[in-house]
């Protein structure tokens, strides 16, 4: 599906579906809406008077226009108080008429670019581009029957008014790579386990890299062992599947550049280890791998954007199952910085690969680490699935990452770090073990990673309620959800910002 830009009078509008976005009490006797509402006989302002139609918030209704000229339809849209839509409800509102669209079975929607005196038109563009084309999503590869499948083919945005053609244009292209790459991560989340194997998200990530040149490593078990990964090594050992560490790095900046390094959980299936989780949900496990899914993605993004930064993204790759050669509960691992840690259940997995890849992440002397993960089941009791858990050791840095947050409408939420909730995952024989039990869940599994960052300026991000859906909500589908892509990208966006601000000041 493509996404274009399209100038042109409403009345002669060719095309089987027009979505109006109008706010409560927006007239329509004014301008391009009343050159509409005569083109098509008057049914718009009929609508409204008959108050079948007040613009209230995703209320909707779809006229027929019988006569010759103008759209064939017209869904008329409530975007709600005149003054309160932001970049979010332009997302869902273009979802919103792709939805209608893909049930008519249509092979062309056209928006109405919103009027807006808030927002630059390059921000609205890229919103309406988001939302149409991840509303158009959905995961039907194994049905063989596509009820619903979506024949949409293009998405018009109309600018009747006075837009910023060149930052509008230069908007959608932004909005569709950022769709597209989210349309990838969410593909990974929601593919099982027996397709996505840590061999296979290995063989995707270099896909990626060679195809929008950025460069990839996998490494493999034996490199492991030389690098005393010990936590990889211990997870991966119940399965027949073999580990990948997946090494991105993207150079789009100069040597002298700060460099970022993502990382990212990618546990393929976590059945929860010989501390076996119940089977109720348990196939929900195959999205353990999100964190890496949004990392991937996210160097694929800032390459295809052709961003002036220096990223990295880690991925620990592996499955945690319970075969012969399983750890166990009572185990003792010896990290590669030397901190020994008792297993007290081999389900608290992730923070254990997770410290392999932040150790490996300071060879690189980054600005920042950034971890994602699926990590905590009490991430989703503290924040359920609106919000992602944010923990760090630098203010500046999670400040960084909430206001990203905000901008992409992936949102965070912080939770404290403080010295406390170390206590709860001391050990009597090792130096901690890897669980804290279920008090503060989400913390204390915070508290373990930070034994592994040192100074380096690092936030923890547990998305374990964010990255897959139990009911879709707008452009968010039902399962894998992508989230950390839109927001790792906005966050160097704002990096970017400020260090050239900072350049400038010193010239
Ligand atoms: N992958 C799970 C966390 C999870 C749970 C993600 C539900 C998404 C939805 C993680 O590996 C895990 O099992 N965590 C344990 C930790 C505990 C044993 C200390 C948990 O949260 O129960
Ligand atoms: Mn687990
Ligand atoms: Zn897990």
């Amino acid at each position: 599906m493509h996404v274009q830009l399209k100038r042109g009078s409403l009345g002669r509008l060719r095309t089987p579906l027009l979505c109006v976005p109008l706010h409560e009490g927006e007239s329509v006797r004014q301008g391009a809406l009343a050159e509409l509402d005569k083109a098509c006989g008057g049914q718009i302002s009929a609508a409204t008077r008959a108050g079948d139609f007040t613009g209230k918030l995703w209320s909707q209704v779809t006229l027929y226009n019988s006569k010759p000229a103008g759209p064939r339809r017209i869904q008329l849209l409530g975007v709600g108080k005149a003054g309160s839509i932001d970049l979010e409800r332009m997302r869902q509102a273009a979802a919103r008429a792709v939805a209608k669209a893909v049930e008519l079975h249509a092979r062309e929607v056209s928006i109405l670019f919103p009027r807006n005196s808030t927002y630059d038109d390059g921000h609205v563009a890229q919103a309406l581009a988001e939302g149409s084309v991840l509303g158009e999503y959905r995961f039907d590869k194994y049905r063989t029957e596509k009820e619903n499948h979506s024949e949409l083919e293009k998405v018009s945005l109309i600018a009747v008014e006075r837009v910023d053609r060149s930052a509008a244009a230069g908007g959608v292209e932004d909005g569709e790579i950022l769709a597209d790459v989210v349309r990838k991560t969410r593909d990974m989340v929601n593919a099982p386990a027996n397709e996505l194997t840590p061999t296979e998200m290995a063989a995707r990530a270099a896909k990626s890299a060679r195809e929008f040149g950025y460069r990839c490593r996998i490494l493999e078990r034996r490199d492991m062992e030389r690098q005393s990964m010990a936590g990889m090594l211990a997870v991966s050992a119940g399965s027949d599947q073999p580990p990948k560490f997946i090494v991105l790095e993207y150079e789009g900046a100069g040597r002298r550049a700060p460099r970022y390094v993502f990382v990212g959980k990618g546990l393929t299936f976590d059945a929860g280890g010989i501390c076996i989780k119940p089977a109720p949900k348990m196939d929900e496990m195959k999205g353990d791998m999100g964190g890496g899914a949004a990392v991937i993605g996210a160097l694929e993004a800032a390459a295809r954007l052709e961003l002036p930064a220096r990223v990295v993204g880690l991925v620990p790759c592996s499955e945690n199952l319970l075969g012969g050669s399983a750890y166990r509960p009572g185990d003792i691992l010896s990290m590669a910085n030397g901190t020994t840690v008792m297993i007290e259940n081999t389900d608290a997995e992730g923070r254990l690969i997770l410290a392999d890849a932040l150790l490996y992440a300071q060879r690189y002397k980054p600005q920042a680490i950034v971890d994602l993960a699926t990590l905590t089941g009490a991430a989703l009791i503290a924040l359920g699935q609106v919000a992602t858990a944010v923990l760090g050791t630098d203010r500046q840095l999670v400040h960084d990452l909430k206001k990203a947050g905000e901008r992409s409408f992936e949102r965070l939420w912080e939770l404290p770090l403080w010295e406390e909730f170390d206590e709860l995952i001391r050990s009597p024989i090792a130096d901690i073990k890897n669980s804290g039990g279920k008090h503060g869940g989400t913390i204390t599994a915070a508290a373990f990673l930070k034994h592994f960052v040192k100074d380096t300026p690092w936030a923890h991000l547990d998305i374990a309620g964010t990255s897959y859906l139990d009911k879709a909500e707008g452009y968010r589908p039902q399962g894998g959800t992508g989230v950390g892509v839109r927001l790792l990208i906005e966050y160097l966006r704002g990096q970017i910002e400020y260090e050239s601000d900072a350049d400038a000041d010193v010239e």
